[in-house]
């Protein structure tokens, strides 16, 4: 079977696998021949697409991480808000997950558009679940990492739906409530007996960051539980890969670019590897692009997790990427899970989101021409850039010159250091650019330093370009997993 993303769908395609929506009010049983009606409403309904049965794909095995049923289910409990049900659906996920011997989560498809947040938290537990099983949680760990993973979002039934789901940027009063969900989500729990003060924690806490940059308690590291990082983890992975009113879903191997950028700053490390161990970057079934030209399927993993096993189109070759001689200088470019694919998902993504009159400036200051450079072409090509080598030409050109809408500081510095010299801009009264500062390190007293002076995100050098054009676009556009 290979998965087809819903606007390539057309009649007359067999579903390998049921499709059930909630309430089973609406139900597409396996082998089911697709007709134009069941195209559009699957189309209408915001499906990123199906798993269809054909000979290109005769061979692609789906390994079903839970049963569709245990996963209506969790929809279902979650949509109600009903905690038993949460936790009899948790109790499930776990043995199904816990007993495989299968390793790795597959299945894309399994998010409808309408009801994101239930959908959402039960893909959650499901990642998360695989995370902590990779990284040796116990089996009692796994049932509270579950039950916290479908709790995690309850308290967002307390905000208004039209700042949930609103497309485009909020504005920081929407922001704000939006931040309250977590605190809403540990509310809800607080006086129910059959949920631990664990859990209520790891829900607290599932927007922290390892920096202390999140919320709602700004804890760092180790202050920060071992559930809460990982539901952390798995909620931003979901976000990014899921399609929302506000944004397109990325690519899979995007979403771990942009997990890897964040190690240490926003995600746990050892998180973030269980995260690259358990869900591949290439699932099973979906379509690929190769450096050559050629178009592909997935078929399985190999032992190298961006170089898989694949079906070329058009010859109906098989090919393992990780050892074909002929193939040792081809890579993968895209991935098409939502739609067709696209040659630059995510320029493509930012054009669109990047659709004010007049192009933002950016200011970098970094006394290392390479380093210079290298965060230039991550991101000129959505904001105009100014690039200076030190502070003082920095505050020079704030104060004479032009107010950028974003400064990217770097913190050694010879002369002045960045900390130093936002501080000064601060203090010559302007007090609301945001500031990312790009860290050889990123130690406690950096952060508590940058902190003082206002800066709104830290990015470890050197920084991947999906990772960095991300960060700046969600301090400027607004957060990706709201
Ligand atoms: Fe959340």
């Amino acid at each position: 079977m290979r998965f087809v993303p819903a606007q390539s769908l057309v009649p007359g395609m067999i579903l390998a696998r049921s499709i059930i929506s909630r309430k089973q009010a609406f139900m597409l049983a396996k082998g089911t021949q697709l007709t134009a009606k069941y195209v559009n409403y699957l189309q209408g309904k915001g499906y990123l697409g199906a798993y269809i049965e054909d000979d290109l794909s005769k061979d692609v095995v789906i390994h079903e991480t839970i049963e569709t049923e245990t996963f209506e289910a969790g929809v279902e409990a979650v949509a109600e808000g009903n905690v038993d049900d949460i936790i009899d659906v948790s109790q499930s996920m776990v043995n199904q997950i816990a007993s495989s011997s299968a390793i790795s989560v597959d299945m894309v498809d399994l998010r409808s558009y309408d009801d994101y947040t239930f959908h959402h938290s039960v893909n959650v537990g499901i990642y998360a679940v695989a995370v902590g099983k990779e990284m040796g949680l116990s089996y009692a760990e796994l049932e509270e990492l579950a039950v916290a993973a479908l709790c995690h979002d309850l308290g967002k039934s307390k905000i208004p739906a039209e700042i949930l789901n609103k497309p485009g940027k909020l504005t920081d009063e929407e922001y704000a409530t939006i931040k309250n969900h977590s605190k809403f989500s540990y509310d809800i729990l607080y006086d129910n007996d059959a949920i631990s003060a664990t859990v209520r924690q790891a829900v607290l806490m599932h927007h922290e960051n390892e920096n202390g940059t999140g919320y709602p308690l700004g804890r760092t590291g180790d202050e920060i539980p071992k559930l809460a990082k990982i539901i952390h983890a798995c909620d931003v992975y979901d976000a990014l890969t899921s399609k929302r009113s506000y944004k397109d879903p990325y690519p899979h191997e995007k979403a771990h670019d942009y997990l890897e950028g964040g190690k240490d700053t926003l995600f746990d490390h050892s998180v973030v590897d269980a995260i690259h161990a358990v869900i591949p970057a290439y699932p099973p079934g979906i379509d690929v692009k190769l450096s050559n030209g050629e178009e592909a399927i997935v078929i399985d993993q190999s032992d190298q997790p961006r170089r898989p096993i694949i079906r070329l189109k058009h010859r109906n070759v098989k090919v393992d990427l990780s050892n074909d001689h002929a193939y040792r200088e081809i890579t993968i470019v895209a991935s098409g899970i939502a739609t067709i694919i696209k040659d630059e998902p995510v320029e493509v993504l930012n054009e669109k989101r990047n659709t004010e009159d007049r192009r933002k400036l950016v200011m970098i200051v970094d006394d290392s021409p390479i380093s210079l450079m290298q965060t230039k072409a991550a991101i000129g090509q959505d904001y105009e850039v100014v690039a200076i080598a030190n502070g003082i030409e920095a505050i020079s050109f704030i104060k004479e010159k032009s107010v950028p809408d974003l400064i990217i500081m770097d913190v050694e510095m010879p002369v002045l250091n960045g900390i130093s010299a936002v501080r000064s801009i601060r203090d010559s009264g302007f007090t609301k650019i945001p500031v990312i500062f790009l860290t050889a390190s990123c130690d406690r007293e950096t952060v508590m330093k940058g902190k003082a002076v206002g800066a709104s995100d830290y990015i470890i050098k050197p920084a991947s370009p999906t990772y960095l054009r991300e960060r700046v676009m969600i301090t400027l556009e607004g957060e990706i997993d709201r």
